[in-house]
């Protein structure tokens, strides 16, 4: 049994139709002892997506201060091709939220992808010296003002 047939995964159509924030092709060399994809792979690219959404809204040096929850719901092999797709949550003054989904699916088959792990991510703005500084307001790629706090 794999995760495109196993009991946790997710099918997932269209994939491609999005633009993901990072796409890449995992290898051996990411595997852990059971030979499936290590987390913690995952979760640097994560990480990595989801800044890059949080400089497309503004932020200019972030640094991550919170990963929330993170659920891995089917395992991920190598040589699948991994979309990272990052969606606002929320901006704060100083600090940004994104949610990155991540899709898996062998490559050359994009119409086996399914969804293999999703996660929160709050990152903080920072100046050079690594203090809090409030994010610029992007003009027309705003959230809803009630979830945007400038100063
Ligand atoms: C991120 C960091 C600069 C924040 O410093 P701080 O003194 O807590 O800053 P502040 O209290 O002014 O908070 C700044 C913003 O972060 C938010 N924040 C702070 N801690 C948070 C947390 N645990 N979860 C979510 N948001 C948090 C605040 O709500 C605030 O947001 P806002 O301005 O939009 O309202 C500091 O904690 C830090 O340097 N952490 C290490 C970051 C890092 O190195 N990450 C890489 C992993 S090793």
């Amino acid at each position: 049994m794999n995760a495109t047939t196993g009991p946790n995964a997710a099918k997932v159509s269209g994939m491609g139709e999005r633009e993901p924030a990072i796409r890449v092709t995992l290898l051996p060399r990411d595997t852990n002892p059971h030979g499936t994809i290590f987390g913690g792979v995952i979760l640097a690219y994560i990480d990595q997506a989801g800044a890059v959404v949080a400089h497309q809204h503004g932020a200019a040096r972030v640094v991550t201060v919170a990963m929330d929850k993170v659920v891995f719901h089917a395992p991920v092999y190598v040589g699948d091709l991994v979309s990272f797709y990052g969606e606002l949550v929320r901006i704060g003054r100083t600090s940004i939220t994104v949610k990155v989904t991540v899709e898996a699916a062998p490559l050359g088959a994009p119409g086996e992808g399914r969804r293999v792990t999703e996660a929160v991510i709050t990152y903080v703005n920072v100046d050079r010296y690594g203090v809090p500084t409030p994010i610029p307001r992007v003009t027309g790629d705003s959230p809803p003002p009630e979830t945007r706090e400038t100063s």
